[in-house]
């Protein structure tokens, strides 16, 4: 089957005179939870619907069409889905017209069943089916019945849709690869994501080219583990020879990528932070547990002293590396002396943020059948003490840039205030202060004088980038 690369660029004001044409403006809402790749399969939905005449809409009252793009990666993630789709209900009461579709891995998983919990709900299309959301709606719009596409495709259409930024943004996500081989045992992503497939090279640098021509200065490449890129493509493509085109590409100034399994971090990846001046100085790199049989029994395929390996071989090439990671606590049989492994593997590697969550047991995963479940209170309590330490390492961290002068690109407004401008250093800090709209896209330099957990806060210090910042 051959690929399809659909351009979809965005247009500020829309005709109405698309297939759906019954009303000459219809408002599109999305609702997305889950990961980033989630937030980009959103943006290429609004895409596409954008291209049929749809006009994107922030509010889900005025909304003709709702999608809700779902996440299924633990239990708490389905039940804010549900939450919401109780919400929609009584929207649909009071406006029996509008359509609403639910997307994304809860619908993989899910597919016709949803229909029982919320039968209001018009189609319900999985994560292979992104691209076929415009006939789907036009079919329900015409039809007025319930549709279900959750088949997996042997090549997946929605992986290629461009979606260049609409107001100014110059930050994207590029899609590289889609699916996961890797079958971690606490894991449900493979069963709705579908087996692992890489992009096409070439696809992927016409896209980056086509989004910095539209004034993007930063890519996030996707994908549930970037570093397998090119092994389905038996063409002598792998992560490092794409990152090193995506480095050539002019306009482009920062590469980002998320997300890394340490069991593929070669030393050809480590490389690259040295040798790919556009690359950020960050890695995700989740570590799950300190404890090896804790890791043997997640199916990880690395245990401790791996990991700590390559922390420091990244660490040597690139001193200044930013390392964040992912801790699951009160995995099956976690004793307390695993447990305490993970703390130990905390205070040697002292990462620089981590997100950490409690275990949840997930349908049709190895982890789900067992035994020796960890009591609620002692998964809770566990989560405190790694989010504790956690902190004190975050905060000093980000305490050791004051005084520093870092390259700051400017992403946007301040979340905060009118008169500050917001960005993030290369290893993935964000950045606040006083400035003008338009270094909006500008790389400038900026001298940090407070910290904080989750944001520093600075002063500009030159207008342009300066090669001693
Ligand atoms: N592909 C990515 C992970 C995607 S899921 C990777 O391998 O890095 C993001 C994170 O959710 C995982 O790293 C893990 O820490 C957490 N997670 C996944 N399944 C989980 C489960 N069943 N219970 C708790 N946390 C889970
Ligand atoms: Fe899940 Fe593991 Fe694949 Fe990540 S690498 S998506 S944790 S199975
Ligand atoms: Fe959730 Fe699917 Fe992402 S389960 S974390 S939305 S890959």
């Amino acid at each position: 089957m051959s690929r399809e690369v659909v351009l979809a660029a965005r247009k500020e004001t829309l005709s109405g005179t698309g297939c759906f044409g019954m009303r000459e403006e219809r408002h599109l809402y999305i609702r997305t939870f889950g990961c980033q790749m989630n937030v980009h399969d959103s943006e290429q939905m609004e895409a596409l619907l954008m291209k049929e005449g749809f006009r994107i809409t922030d509010t889900d009252k005025s909304a003709d069409l709702i999608i809700v793009n779902t996440c299924s990666i633990r239990e708490k993630a389905e039940q804010k889905v549900y939450s919401i789709l109780g919400r929609y209900r009584g929207l649909k009461q009071a406006r029996p017209g509008m359509i609403i579709g639910v997307g994304g891995c809860m619908a993989q998983q899910k597919g016709a069943e949803l229909f029982a919990r919320a039968p209001y709900i018009d189609f319900v299309f999985g994560t292979h089916n992104i691209h076929r959301l415009p006939e789907i709606v036009k079919d329900v719009e015409r039809n007025r019945a319930r549709r279900v596409e959750t088949c997996f495709h042997d090549t997946v259409y929605s992986i290629g849709i461009v979606t260049p930024p609409h107001n100014g943004s110059v930050s994207s996500f590029v899609t590289i690869m889609q699916g996961c081989n890797n079958f971690c045992s606490f894991c449900v992503v493979p069963y709705l994501r579908g087996r692992e497939e890489s992009r096409e090279l070439k696809d992927i640098v016409d896209e980056i080219t086509i989004l910095a021509s539209h004034g993007v200065k930063e890519v996030t490449l996707l994908g549930q583990n970037v570093n397998s890129y090119g092994n389905t493509l038996h063409n002598g493509a792998d992560f490092p020879s794409l990152l090193k085109k995506i480095g050539d590409i002019e306009g482009i100034e920062r590469i980002r990528f998320t997300t890394s399994h340490p069991k593929d971090l070669s030393d050809g990846l480590i490389e690259c932070f040295a040798t790919v001046d556009k690359l950020c100085e960050h890695i995700h790199l989740p570590v799950q547990s300190g404890s090896d049989s804790v890791l043997k029994r997640m199916n990880r395929r690395y245990d401790a002293d791996d990991y700590l390996r390559k922390v420091n071989k990244l660490r040597e090439v690139c001193p200044y590396i930013s390392i964040s990671t992912d801790f699951i606590v009160g995995f099956p049989g976690e004793s307390e002396s695993d447990f305490q492994k993970t703390i130990d593997l905390m205070e040697e590697v002292r990462f620089d943020n981590a997100f950490s969550f409690k275990y949840s047991a997930r349908p049709g995963t190895a982890a789900e059948k067992l035994d020796d479940r960890i009591p609620e209170p002692v998964k809770r309590e566990r989560l405190t003490r790694v989010q504790e330490l956690q902190q004190i390492h975050t905060v000093e961290k980000n305490h050791a840039l004051k005084g520093m002068v870092e390259d700051i690109l400017v992403v946007g407004l301040s979340k905060n205030s009118h008169t500050d401008v917001s960005g993030r250093t290369k290893t993935n800090r964000i950045v606040n202060f006083e400035g003008e709209r338009e270094l909006i896209g500008k790389t400038v330099c900026v001298s940090i004088h407070n910290t904080y957990i989750h944001s520093l806060r600075g002063k500009l210090f030159e207008k342009e980038r300066n090669q001693k910042c």
